[in-house]
C-alpha cells in the first residue's frame, strides 16, 4: 500500500520567536556590547540573516571571569543551598512559561524541527533546573561527605547542535553546586542562551553568578586557559577538546570534556523489529543526525539484514524534510554551511569508497541547508563512514552473524558515546551492555534523556559525567580529605 504523503502544512508562526534585531553579551548582570567583532547568525533553512549577535573579546572574558569570581566570593557562597534551589526553580518555571518562544527561536537559528525544539530541547531544559533544584540543599546526601565544597568559577564552552539544552545541561548542576559560571554559546546559534539570560536577569540572580558571553573559538580557547576559572566543562569536537585536555594538564583545574561519537545500533534477528526500525530513525535522522550520541551505525544479524534494510527504507522515505517551523516536519535544516559541507562530502567518499546509497526521494526544499536522509549498505568496518563522526542524516549499515562479531564491530571505534541493542531477549541485551565500550547504553530504546541519568562517553569521545549525582560531583570537591 502507498502512503500518501501529501500534507497541508501546519506552520508556527515565526513571530513567535520574538527575534530581536541584536543581542548583546551578559556579563555582571547587565547587558552589554562586547568588544568582539559583531556575529550574523544565519537561518540555516532560508540562509537569511536572521540577527546580528555582539561578541566578546579576550579582554571581555578577563572582566566576566572577575564578575563570576566576586560573585562567587560574595552573595554566592554565602547563600544557603535552599536559597540557591529557589532560584533555580524559578528559572525552571520561566523557561516552561517561555517555551514556546524558546522553540521557535531555537528552530529559527539552529534549523531542528518545532517538534523537537517544542517537544525535547525546551522542555528537557527546564526539566534539568528543576532536577537540580532538588539537589542544590541535599548535596551532603551525594555521598561525597556532608558538605562538599564548589570549585569555583565554571568556564563552559558549548556546540550548536542543542543550543538552549547544553547551556542548561552545564549551568544548572554548577549553580546547584555552589558554583559561578561563565559560558561561551556557539557562533552560529547564540539566540536562546541569550533569551536564557534574560530569564536569569529576571529571576533576580545576583550579578556575575551566570555570564554568557558569545564568540568564536577564540573567545572558547581565552575562556578554557583562563587563570581565574577553576572548572572547565566541554562539549564539542574530538580535536578541540583534546587540545583543551593538553592545555589544562597539570594545572589542577577539573575538566570535563563531552565529544564526538559513532554509535551502534545492534539489531538481532528476534528483535521486534518496527519498533527496533523506529528506534534507528530516531537514533540517526533525530535532530538531522546532529547529535554526539546519534547511532549512526546499524549492526544487524545477517539473516535478517535485507528485510530489515528494505522496512528501514521504506518508513525512511515517509519522512518530511523541510521548513523547521512547519509542525509537520520530521527533518529539518542541518546548522550551518560547514556543517553540510562535511556531511556532503563524506557521503561522497562513502560511494567513492564502494559503498551503496540509498537517498530518501522526498523533495529538499530549493533553499537552506537541507540534506536528504541517506542509507550506505555493503560497506565494510574500515570504510571512512564507519568510521568517522559524519554528524548528518546519514546511517551506515555493517551486518553480523554472532554476538562477539557485533561487539567486535560495535567496538571498533576511538569512540565511544553511545549503543543501542535490539532484542527480545533481556539476558542478551545485558551480555552485550557487559561487553559495549560505550558511556550509554540503551536496550530497545534509543535516544533517551532524563536529568537523573548520567551522560558521557569514553576514549576520543571524552570523560566525565553529565546529569544524575555523578553530573554534580563533577562540580564539586570530592577530593577533599575532610569531606569523605
Ligand atoms: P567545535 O569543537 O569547533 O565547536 C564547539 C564549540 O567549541 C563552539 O562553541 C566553538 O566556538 C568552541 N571552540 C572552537 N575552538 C575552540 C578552542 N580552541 N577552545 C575552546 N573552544 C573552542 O566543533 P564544530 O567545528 O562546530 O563542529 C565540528 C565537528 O565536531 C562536527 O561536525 C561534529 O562532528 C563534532 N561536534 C560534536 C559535538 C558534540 O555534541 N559532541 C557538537 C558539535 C560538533
Amino acid at each position: 500500500m502507498d502512503i500518501d504523503l501529501t500534507y497541508a502544512p501546519a506552520l508556527e508562526s515565526a513571530a513567535i520567536g520574538a527575534i530581536k534585531p541584536r543581542y548583546q553579551m551578559y556579563l555582571d548582570g547587565e547587558f552589554v556590547d562586547g568588544r568582539g567583532d559583531d556575529i550574523v547568525s544565519i537561518n540555516p533553512a532560508t540562509l537569511e540573516p536572521l540577527t546580528t549577535i555582539s561578541s566578546a573579546s579576550v579582554e571581555d572574558v578577563d572582566r566576566a571571569v572577575a564578575a563570576a569570581r566576586k560573585a562567587f566570593e560574595g552573595p554566592w557562597s554565602r547563600m544557603g543551598g535552599a536559597e540557591r534551589g529557589k532560584y533555580l526553580f524559578r528559572i525552571a518555571r520561566a523557561i516552561a512559561e517561555r517555551s514556546r518562544e524558546l522553540a521557535v527561536a531555537e528552530s529559527l537559528d539552529n534549523g531542528k524541527p518545532i517538534r523537537e525544539s517544542r517537544d525535547f530541547d525546551v522542555p528537557t531544559a527546564a526539566q534539568h533546573f528543576f532536577h537540580h533544584a532538588g539537589w542544590a540543599d541535599k548535596l551532603g546526601h551525594l555521598g561525597y561527605g556532608p558538605a562538599p565544597r564548589p570549585l569555583g568559577v565554571a568556564g563552559q564552552v558549548i556546540p550548536w547542535n542543542f543550543p538552549l539544552l547544553m547551556a542548561a545541561w552545564k549551568i544548572a548542576p554548577a549553580l546547584a553546586a555552589g558554583n559561578t559560571v561563565v559560558l561561551k554559546p556557539a557562533e552560529t546559534t547564540s539566540v536562546t542562551a541569550l533569551v536564557l539570560a534574560e530569564i536569569l536577569a529576571d529571576a533576580g540572580l545576583p550579578p556575575g553568578v551566570v555570564n554568557i558571553l558569545p564568540g568564536a573559538g577564540d573567545i572558547g580557547s581565552a575562556l578554557v586557559g583562563h587563570d581565574g576559572v577553576d572548572k572547565v566543562a566541554f562539549t564539542g569536537s574530538t580535536p578541540v577538546g583534546k587540545r583543551i585536555q593538553s592545555e589544562l594538564a597539570g594545572t589542577g583545574r577539573k575538566l570535563t570534556l563531552e565529544l564526538g561519537g559513532k554509535g551502534a545500533n545492534i539489531v538481532f534477528a528476534d528483535a521486534a523489529v518496527d519498533q527496533a526500525v523506529e528506534g534507528i530513525v530516531n537514533g540517526v535522522f533525530f535532530n538531522q543526525g546532529q547529535v554526539c550520541c546519534a547511532g549512526s551505525r546499524l549492526i544487524v544479524q545477517e539473516s535478517i539484514a535485507d528485510e530489515f534494510v528494505e522496512r528501514l527504507k521504506k518508513r525512511v522515505e515517509t519522512l518530511r524534510v523541510g521548513d523547521p517551523l512547519d509542525k509537520n516536519t520530521d527533518v529539518g535544516a542541518v546548522n550551518s554551511q560547514m556543517q553540510f559541507d562535511k556531511i556532503t562530502q563524506l557521503s561522497e567518499v562513502g560511494a567513492d569508497e564502494g559503498a551503496t546509497a540509498w537517498t530518501s526521494s522526498c523533495p529538499l526544499p530549493e533553499k537552506g541547508w537541507f540534506v536528504a536522509p541517506t542509507i550506505f549498505t555493503d560497506a565494510t568496518a574500515s570504510m571512512r563512514i564507519a568510521r568517522e563522526e559524519i554528524f548528518g542524516p546519514v546511517l551506515t549499515t555493517l551486518t553480523f552473524r554472532t554476538p562477539e562479531e557485533a561487539l567486535a564491530k560495535a567496538n571498533n571505534t576511538p569512540f565511544g558515546l553511545s549503543a543501542g541493542v535490539w532484542t527480545e531477549k533481556g539476558s542478551r541485551a545485558m551480555g552485550m551492555a557487559a561487553g559495549l565500550r560505550a558511556g550509554v547504553i540503551w536496550d530497545n530504546t534509543f535516544n533517551r534523556f532524563d536529568p537523573t541519568a548520567a551522560f558521557g562517553g569514553y576514549g576520543e569521545s571524552g570523560f566525565g559525567r553529565e546529569g544524575g549525582p555523578s553530573g554534580l560531583a563533577a562540580y564539586l570537591d570530592t577530593d577533599d580529605e575532610g569531606a569523605r
